[in-house]
C-alpha cells in the first residue's frame, strides 16, 4: 500500500463530519512576551491524515497541546479563541475526558513509559480510569495487534529499541480508543529504517482503524504521500494548508524550513525549465513520478 496515491485509494475523509474546530486561537505561555500561536483557524474532518510542518519553534507542539487540552488545563498562559474536540470545548473539559477523544504521543517515548512490562504500561491509564478487567484485557490485545507488537507484551519497556518503545507508547494511547491520534515528531529519536517502519504503522492506523491523525514531523519523505493535508506553520501562524501535491507545486517551502521529498524537488526543477514536461501536481514518491512521466510522454 505504501507508495500508492491516497486519492486513488479512496480519500475517505472527504465529506466526513468535522471532529476538530480551532477558532481564532492565540496562546502565550505564562512569562513569555511572544504569542506561540497567533490567530489559528483549523477544521479537521474525521479520518483525515494531517501533517504539521515548519521550523523548530514555529508552534507545532503548542498547537498539539491545545488539541488534547494540555493547554489551557495544564500549561499556564493566556488563551484567546476556542478549540472544540469531538464537540467538547477544551476550556471546560477535564484532560482525562479529552484524552479519550484525542490521545497524544510525545517526542520521547521514555517520558511515556514507566511500568515493568509493556502490558502493564498499556493497562495503566485504563486502570486509572477504573475500566473493568475484561475490557482492559480486550483493549491490550487489540492495541498490541493494531501495532503488530504482540511479541513485546511481557517485555520490559526499558530493554526495547527506540522504534519498539515508540510503538508501545502509541499502543498505550490507542488502548483508550481515541478517535484522534496526535503525534509530536514521533520519529525524531529513531534511525531512518525504524522511522519508516513507525510511519508505516501510523499510516495503517489511519487506513485500517479510520483514526484521525495529526502528526508533526520533519521527515516528510515517507509521510507526505499518505497525507490528505499538509499544514505549514511559521511564527505561530498557519501559512499553508492544503493538498501536499498542490502546495509543493506552487511553493518553495524551504523558506519555512520544510524540506520536500527529493523527487518533488526534481519535478519542480523540471517545471521551472518550461520544457515539454509539466507536472500539474507534484509527485511525492518515485512511483508517482514515473507514472506521471509515463502519462506525460506516453
Ligand atoms: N512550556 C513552555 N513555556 C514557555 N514557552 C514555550 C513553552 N513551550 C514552547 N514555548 C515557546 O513557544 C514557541 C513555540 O514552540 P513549540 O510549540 O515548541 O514549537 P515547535 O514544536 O514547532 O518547535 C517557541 O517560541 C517556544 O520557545
Ligand atoms: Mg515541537
Amino acid at each position: 500500500m505504501l507508495g500508492t496515491d491516497r486519492r486513488e485509494a479512496g480519500g475517505e475523509a472527504e465529506g466526513a463530519p468535522a471532529i476538530i474546530h480551532v477558532e481564532n486561537l492565540s496562546f502565550r505561555y505564562y512569562g513569555s512576551e511572544q504569542y506561540a500561536l497567533r490567530d489559528v483557524n483549523l477544521v479537521v474532518r474525521r479520518g483525515e491524515f494531517v501533517v504539521l510542518a515548519g521550523r523548530s519553534g514555529c508552534g507545532k507542539t503548542t498547537l498539539l497541546r491545545c488539541l488534547n487540552g494540555l493547554i489551557p488545563n495544564f500549561y499556564e498562559g493566556e488563551m484567546l479563541g476556542r478549540v472544540l474536540v469531538d464537540g467538547m470545548d477544551t476550556r471546560y473539559t477535564p484532560t482525562h475526558i479529552l484524552s479519550q477523544a484525542a490521545g497524544m504521543v510525545f517526542q520521547n517515548p521514555d517520558n511515556q513509559l514507566f511500568a515493568l512490562s509493556v502490558e502493564a504500561d498499556i493497562a495503566f491509564p485504563l486502570e486509572n480510569l477504573g475500566f473493568p478487567r475484561e475490557i482492559i484485557l480486550e483493549r491490550i490485545n487489540w492495541a498490541l495487534k493494531a501495532l503488530k507488537i504482540e511479541d513485546l507484551r511481557y517485555r520490559s519497556p526499558f530493554e526495547l529499541s527506540g522504534g519498539q518503545k515508540q510503538k508501545v507508547a502509541i499502543a498505550s494511547v490507542l488502548a483508550m480508543k481515541p478517535k484522534i491520534l496526535l503525534l509530536d515528531e514521533p520519529t525524531s529519536s529513531l534511525d531512518p529504517v525504524s522511522a519508516r517502519n513507525l510511519i508505516e504503522s501510523i499510516v495503517e492506523l489511519n487506513k485500517r482503524e479510520g483514526l484521525t491523525i495529526i502528526i508533526s514531523e520533519h521527515r516528510l519523505e515517507h509521510l507526505l504521500p499518505h497525507a490528505d493535508r499538509l499544514i505549514v506553520m511559521d511564527r505561530g501562524m498557519i501559512v499553508r494548508d492544503g493538498d501536499p501535491r498542490k502546495i509543493l507545486r506552487d511553493e518553495d517551502l524551504l523558506v519555512y524550513g520544510v524540506a520536500p521529498p527529493k523527487v518533488s524537488e526534481v519535478a519542480r526543477c523540471v517545471n521551472a525549465h518550461r520544457g515539454c514536461l509539466k507536472f500539474e501536481e507534484i509527485p511525492l514518491t518515485v512511483h508517482e513520478f514515473v507514472e506521471k512521466v509515463r502519462r506525460l510522454i506516453g
